[in-house]
């Protein structure tokens, strides 16, 4: 029996979502993008959350950044002391000041930008003791050292090689303190190596539920948030105890993101 422990998010409401540039694969700027619909997949993900019991906060939108929805970018949140991004893309770049902002004013005063590009929680995944840090397409690797010495957490680098995972969050769930899942294929031969001494029970996710997001999931420790056509990635959850609670964020997978994108964990909140 698996045992949940609820979550504090902050997320941010689709209001000026669009795909009007491309910095991932999945973004097609010819591809015609329901904002409607975005918001309402995304409020559905909101009262998801909600009705598991985690508190959600937000921040409001910014017109003119259609990506702020992916809030699990803005920063890294951990007992309370706050690393925020710094963006790779000009596109982005101003996010980076508004989760400052939010942050600095809803009570977190141990807070830190980033001096190397780091994409926050996309690139950042506590598991347990270590935190796991993406490297290859955005975050560069002298953030994971600025991270380690400002978390004063052992930072695990991992190396993403293909482009259509760009973000780790993208290639690898943290499922609760000792039990991960991931796609192999995501990863350099080193980092899988590395993926498998550590995690040697890790649940391995299919090219098929990949492609589908179905890793870029949100877990409490026992009720897992993803996208609901990773269908056999919930029934791997459901063969390991965990309760898989399938979305649809079709809209959002437009820009390259899911569940896991469009929620930023705040650990050991100020409030
Ligand atoms: N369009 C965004 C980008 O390419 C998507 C970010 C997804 N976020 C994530 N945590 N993987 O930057």
């Amino acid at each position: 029996m698996r045992t949940a422990r609820t979550r504090h998010y902050l997320m941010c409401r689709p209001t000026y979502f669009d795909v009007v540039y491309s910095i991932n694969p999945w973004m097609d700027p010819s591809k015609p993008v329901d904002t409607r619909l975005a918001i309402s997949q995304w409020e559905n993900l909101r009262e998801v959350y909600l009705g598991l019991g985690h508190t959600v906060d937000t921040i409001d939108p910014v017109p003119g950044l259609p990506d702020m929805v992916f809030a699990a970018n803005g920063a890294t949140v951990i007992d309370g002391r706050a690393l925020v991004a710094r963006f790779r893309d000009a596109q982005r770049v101003a996010e980076g000041p508004a989760y400052h902002d939010w942050l600095r004013d809803n009570g977190f005063t141990d807070l830190r930008t980033a001096g190397a590009v780091n994409e926050g929680e996309g690139d950042y995944l506590l598991a347990g003791d270590w935190l796991l840090a993406g490297q290859g397409f955005r975050s560069d690797p002298r953030s994971h050292e600025e991270a380690q010495e400002f978390f004063g957490r052992p930072v695990v680098g991992l190396t993403l090689v293909d482009p259509h995972y760009y973000h780790l969050d993208t290639a690898l769930t943290v499922l609760d303190e000792r039990t991960i899942a991931y796609y192999p294929a995501a990863f350099s031969p080193g980092s899988a190596a590395v993926l498998r001494r550590l995690f040697p029970d890790a649940v391995l996710a299919t090219a098929e539920d990949a492609a589908v997001f179905g890793l870029n999931a949100a877990s409490d420790g026992r009720n897992v948030v993803l996208p609901d056509n990773a269908t056999g990635l919930k029934d791997q959850l459901r063969a390991r105890g965990f309760h898989p609670v399938g979305v649809d964020l079709s809209e959002l997978l437009k820009a390259g993101g899911s569940v896991k994108c469009c929620t930023l964990e705040l650990r050991g909140a100020a409030t």
